[in-house]
């Protein structure tokens, strides 16, 4: 398996393209579901998660196309995928698929919502936690599906189609929003989501069903008013860049020392990020084509955050953040409040020499002067990235296994990296 080789020790400076979000892009392709016209997406980053989404969506008869490259583009403008739902030949969405990507769940939605039915394998637990589905399950009985539990599939019918409904979640779900939203465009009559995530990839998927016809209002807030239609209709949509990698070189960057531009991206959505990395010690300031970061001073203030749904500070930037702080002079807490388990990172860094105790769901940083190249294994996405910002400081060599994780995620990471001056290669087995 390959694995990548970071020697840390190199400031970055230049400039890095930000790629179009992952976690919009996935419910955009499942949206190609609710239409038999042809959905265009635009800056869809080039990711394993990507492709293997296309192979779950091609199995239920969606066509899927990306179109070469024009004169003038580049790596950094993303791809053009064509999906085209004309006729979904089949409503089962099997474990080997699902298991493999927790968000091909959302299919759920989408399925019951055009075909009336829909068998979908349960995603099992994940390395970050338990992440049950009873938040989708809740939902789509309130739209009037009937659902059973066999085998481990979701066995899920509406004859006559779903009937819209006031649901109300009792934590916020960013897939159970996706899934529900997706699915009530379609139900008849007007449906009610409170409680909603508000996540800007769900503001994204709103803004493209709008385009496909739908009528959704409260897009941006916690309470989604949708007036089902009969039907949708193609569109042309623009993945929103990805706010999770501009967080993660943004904090690559604090850590490193340097100055560089994160292209193709907006302060928007980073609020909470952006104050926090403030209190680092680090600004992040607009500029004509991004947001440009550099450090204040040559070390990095302790700050204690707690991750929140949005517009909180993300769960998906805190295995990362942790990286930052343990280069402090003193002691940053950091609580994870969406999911449990989400501290596998942990015991990677300490082998950098990171000083780190866990308490329940806070992790207590306490600086060191530095840390110290290792074999560090990654067991999830962000872990992964975390370790390798946390190698761009470390004296000597990082070598980070199970790289398989950061190709689901982040795009052409180690040449967005050496074109800023890291050393960071790919060892490929
Ligand atoms: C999305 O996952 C993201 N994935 C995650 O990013 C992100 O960490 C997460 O939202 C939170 O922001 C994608 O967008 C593809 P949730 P999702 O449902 O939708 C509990 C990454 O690294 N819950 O908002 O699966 C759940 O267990 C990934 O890119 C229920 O209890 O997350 C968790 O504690 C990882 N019952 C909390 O809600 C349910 O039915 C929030 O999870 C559903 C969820």
């Amino acid at each position: 398996m390959d694995r990548i080789r970071i020697r840390g020790g190199n400031e970055l400076n230049g400039e890095i393209p930000i790629s179009g979000a992952k976690n919009a892009a996935l419910p955009l392709m499942i949206a190609s579901l609710l239409t038999d016209e042809t959905l265009k997406l635009r800056n869809v980053p080039r990711l394993v998660d990507v492709a293997q989404l296309q192979r779950i969506l091609r199995n239920h008869g969606v066509d899927t196309a990306m179109s070469g490259k024009r004169p003038g583009e580049n790596a950094a403008n993303g791809e053009n995928l064509n999906l085209t739902a004309a006729e979904i030949y089949d409503t089962v969405a099997p474990y080997e698929l699902v298991s493999r990507m927790r968000a091909s769940f959302w299919v759920l939605g989408p399925l019951l919502a055009r075909c009336g039915e829909a068998k979908v394998s349960l995603p099992g637990g994940c390395a970050i936690g338990t992440r049950p589905v009873d938040l989708f399950l809740m939902a789509m009985e309130k739209l009037g599906a009937e659902l059973d539990v066999d085998n481990g599939y979701v066995i899920s019918s509406a004859k006559k189609g779903l009937v819209g409904n006031r649901i109300v979640f009792p934590k916020v779900s960013v897939g159970a929003t996706h899934c529900t939203l997706m699915a009530a465009t379609l139900a008849k009559g007007e449906t009610i989501i409170e409680n909603a995530a508000r996540e800007p990839e769900v503001g994204d998927l709103a803004d493209c069903l709008v385009k496909m016809g739908a009528k959704i209002d409260g897009i941006g807030s916690s309470t989604l008013q949708i007036e089902g239609v009969d039907r949708l209709h193609g569109a042309e949509h623009t993945v929103l860049a990805d706010r999770i990698e501009t967080g993660t070189y943004a904090m690559a960057v604090a850590m490193t020392g340097g100055e560089v531009t994160l292209t193709g991206t907006k302060a928007d959505f980073l609020d909470s990020f952006i104050d926090v990395m403030d209190q680092a010690g680090v600004d992040i300031v607009s500029v004509d084509n991004g947001l440009r970061v550099k450090r204040r001073g040559n070390l990095i203030n302790p700050v204690s955050v707690e991750t929140r749904p949005y517009p909180g500070f993300p769960t998906d930037l805190q295995a990362q953040f942790m990286a930052l702080v343990t280069m402090t002079e003193g002691t940053s807490s950091i609580r994870e409040t969406i999911f449990e388990n989400r501290f596998m990172h942990v015991q990677e860094l300490a082998r950098l020499g990171a000083d780190i105790k866990l308490r329940g769901d806070t992790a207590l940083v306490h600086g060191v002067r530095e840390l110290r190249g290792a074999e560090v294994m990654a067991t999830d996405l962000r872990a992964s990235v975390s370790l390798v910002i946390a190698g761009l400081v470390a004296k000597g060599d990082t070598i980070l296994h199970r790289v398989y994780h950061l190709d689901r995620g982040f795009e052409e990471l180690e040449q967005k990296l050496s074109n800023c001056g890291a050393d960071i290669e790919r060892l490929l087995d």
